[in-house]
């Protein structure tokens, strides 16, 4: 069975120290609890509106914490450029629209501009492992495959925070997009909207790889303690694994 690594998104630390304008909570310092607590990488989101994490957080991270970063960033030159400063081992492409809450859903790889395979190709220049985040449909994991993606990670939005009643019908949607990746030769990553109740159905899929979560296991943190749910999360995902 394939490792499965949990990424912590410290998104939501930085939202909550914005709220303030000041300096607490600290994402530096919650990725290093995170870490400390068994966390295999932490994930940041560097918005154009810089609404949470702020440039300074992620070259922090990126300089200060010892664990994969993923940064997670829209196909633009700004982010671009960024991130070949920066260079982290890994990014996510992922679809940015101002007035949106959260990500909405995945990128539309087929109907992209010619720019987001030239992302692709500086990044993978800069040494970055490149993801997509993406829709479980064959034809976009495809084409996420042949502009030069390492690796896609899964949108589970739509399953884990839709009706229970539909949950199956959304496993079996998501299932098919894992063994889509595994045909066109990429990576599987999942993630968005888990919490306690849904992460073990996608860890059970043995082909993902790596798992990231930011706003449950940010908000439970404030009953139960970032190393707490951290642990609770890895144990989840350790008896998914298992079964
Ligand atoms: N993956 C991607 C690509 C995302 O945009 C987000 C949200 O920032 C997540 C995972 C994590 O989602 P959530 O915060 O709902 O756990």
């Amino acid at each position: 069975m394939k490792h499965l690594d949990l990424s912590v998104n410290v998104d939501h630390v930085a939202t909550l120290r914005n709220a303030r304008g000041g300096t607490h909570p600290c994402p530096v310092e919650a990725s290093r609890i995170a870490i400390e607590a068994g966390a295999d990488g932490i994930t940041v989101h560097l918005r154009e509106d810089r609404r949470h994490i702020k440039d300074r957080d992620l070259e922090r991270i990126r300089a200060e914490i010892a664990a994969p970063m993923n940064f997670e960033m829209a196909a633009t030159e700004e982010m671009v450029a960024f991130a070949e400063r920066i260079r982290p081992p890994y990014c996510c492409l992922v679809p940015e629209k101002r007035a949106e809450l959260t990500t909405e859903g995945g990128l539309d790889v087929l109907r992209a501009g010619p720019f987001l395979r030239e992302a692709v190709a500086r990044l993978r220049a800069a040494d970055v492992r490149v993801s997509i985040f993406i829709e479980a449909d064959a034809a976009q994991i495809e084409a996420a495959a042949a502009i030069g993606a390492l690796a896609i990670e899964l949108h589970t939005g739509t399953y884990a925070e839709g009706p229970v009643a539909d949950r199956p019908r959304q496993l079996a949607r998501l299932q098919a997009g894992v063994a889509a990746a595994r045909r066109a030769g990429l990576l599987c990553h999942a993630g968005h909207g888990l919490s306690y109740d849904t992460v073990s159905d996608i860890a059970r899929m043995e082909e993902v790889t790596e798992i990231s979560i930011g706003h449950f296991l940010i908000s439970q943190s404030v009953f139960e303690g970032l190393p707490v749910v951290v642990r609770r999360f890895k144990a989840l995902i350790a008896a998914a694994r298992q079964a």
